[in-house]
């Protein structure tokens, strides 16, 4: 189809003005991007609270601390033995803007350190390394990151010789974007040529492990079980034996640490059952009883949330792979040129980006293991500069840690 007759097509118009006024080595970039926008995003717009029906929901249980302890030693050594087997790989998801943070480069590459450098990268990797040093082998990690900092990523890396990791064990894969929309629903262009494109969400990561190639390979190395996390958790353990091995011997298809909330209204999501079968809850959709309810030990019904590092069979995530998750839409502030050519960086949200999130994922497994781990020793998010789930705060987890910074 004409590019004129597709933006006619989805109400676009208004991008004829920019779109007829480029050379035309520059409109044939623009279209190679318009020709890829996914146009069913737009029918969500003006849909209800842009949030997705819930079936019903009910507590979960995990796998608490007291029972691990008494069983660590049996979990630790399963664990180690997939891991020797090279039944396990590491999925690290960096393709997040990290816009919270407000450090323009890609997230891992802040500097944590105080008294010397120390860089989320190497934090995750050293931790990773405790792993392999223990099973003696090394676990492939996979890195996924997006248009916007793929270069940057890889170069750093490339600088730090991969902290000593072997650059031989580390590779990276880019996952899809997807456009950014003012709230009439208008695309944004962030230059006369060019889309405003953010990273679809963090939902992309196995269409996009499969679509880079990465996945046959693995599975040609004998990978069964994917443990995939998020960048900013500085202090999270990265394929811990005994959550592996405690995944494994359950029978579920997936695992998930879990920290037990510090208080009821605390902002994680939580892992329950819907339906009979295992999801996750954002705080924000929760009711009063979720947040407030207790059990007979006094302890919240609600009380597992999740950190974002779960543990996945791969032969699930084959099976639902052709399955779509739903797609959230979340307010954001988008760089763009208005009418005139002149580029804009709003203050405020001016529109939408649409994400698909790898907790939605949970719900399509048959059953995962929601495995509570010590937040104290494994829960240090960097979202924010100061404050809560900031710097400041992972800095001081470190410290308590033994970790010099
Ligand atoms: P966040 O929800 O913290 O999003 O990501 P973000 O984009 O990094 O940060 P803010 O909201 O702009 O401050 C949780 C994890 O998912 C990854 C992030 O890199 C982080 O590890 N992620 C997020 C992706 O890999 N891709 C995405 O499109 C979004």
């Amino acid at each position: 189809m004409e590019i004129r007759d597709l933006l006619r097509l989805h109400g676009q118009e208004k991008l004829l003005r920019h779109y007829e006024s480029l050379p035309a080595d520059a409109q044939e970039r623009l279209a190679v991007q318009l020709r890829a926008v996914d146009w069913s995003l737009l029918s969500l717009l003006g849909g209800e609270n842009h949030t997705n029906p819930r079936g019903e929901l009910a507590p979960l249980g995990a796998l608490e601390l007291a029972e691990i302890e008494k069983d660590r030693a049996r979990y630790t050594e399963a664990g180690i033995e997939a891991i020797q087997a090279g039944k396990i790989a590491a999925v690290l998801l960096a393709g997040g803007q990290g816009t919270r943070l407000g450090w323009d480069k890609p997230k891992g590459t802040y500097n944590i350190g105080i008294t010397r450098p120390l860089y989320i990268f190497e934090c995750l990797i050293r931790n990773l390394q405790d792993v392999t040093d223990m099973a003696g082998r090394a676990i492939p990690l996979y890195i996924m990151t997006s248009d916007k900092n793929n270069a940057d990523t890889v170069a750093f890396f490339e600088e730090h010789d991969y902290f000593g990791y072997g650059k031989e064990n580390v590779r990276f894969f880019v996952q899809e974007m997807a456009p950014a929309v003012s709230f009439d629903g208008d695309l944004y262009l962030e230059a006369p040529d060019r889309l405003a494109l953010s990273p679809n969400g963090n939902g992309g990561w196995f269409s996009s492990l499969e679509r880079s190639g990465c996945l046959a390979e693995m599975r040609e190395l004998g990978v069964e079980w994917l443990n995939a996390f998020a960048v900013d958790n500085v202090c999270q353990r990265i394929c811990s034996p005994d959550f592996v091995g405690a995944t494994l011997l359950s029978g579920s298809d997936c695992g998930a640490k879990v920290v037990s909330k510090a208080f009821p209204t605390e902002k994680l999501g939580v892992l329950c059952l819907e339906d009979g079968k295992p999801s996750i809850v954002e705080y924000y959709e929760m009711t009063d009883d979720m947040i407030t309810l207790r059990d007979d030990r006094g302890e919240l019904l609600y009380r597992f949330g999740v950190i974002l590092n779960y543990l996945f069979k791969i032969e699930s995530l084959v099976e639902i792979s052709n399955r779509h998750l739903p797609v959230h839409m979340a307010e954001k502030k988008v760089p763009y040129i208005d009418e005139d050519g002149n580029f804009i960086k709003p203050t405020e949200p001016n529109g939408f980006k649409f994400e698909s999130l790898i907790l939605d994922m949970i719900h399509m497994m048959d059953a995962c293991l929601a495995y509570e781990v010590v937040r104290e020793t494994e829960f240090a998010p960097v979202k924010n500069a100061t404050g809560v789930d900031s710097v400041e705060s992972a800095r001081e987890l470190l410290k308590r840690n033994g970790v010099t910074l």
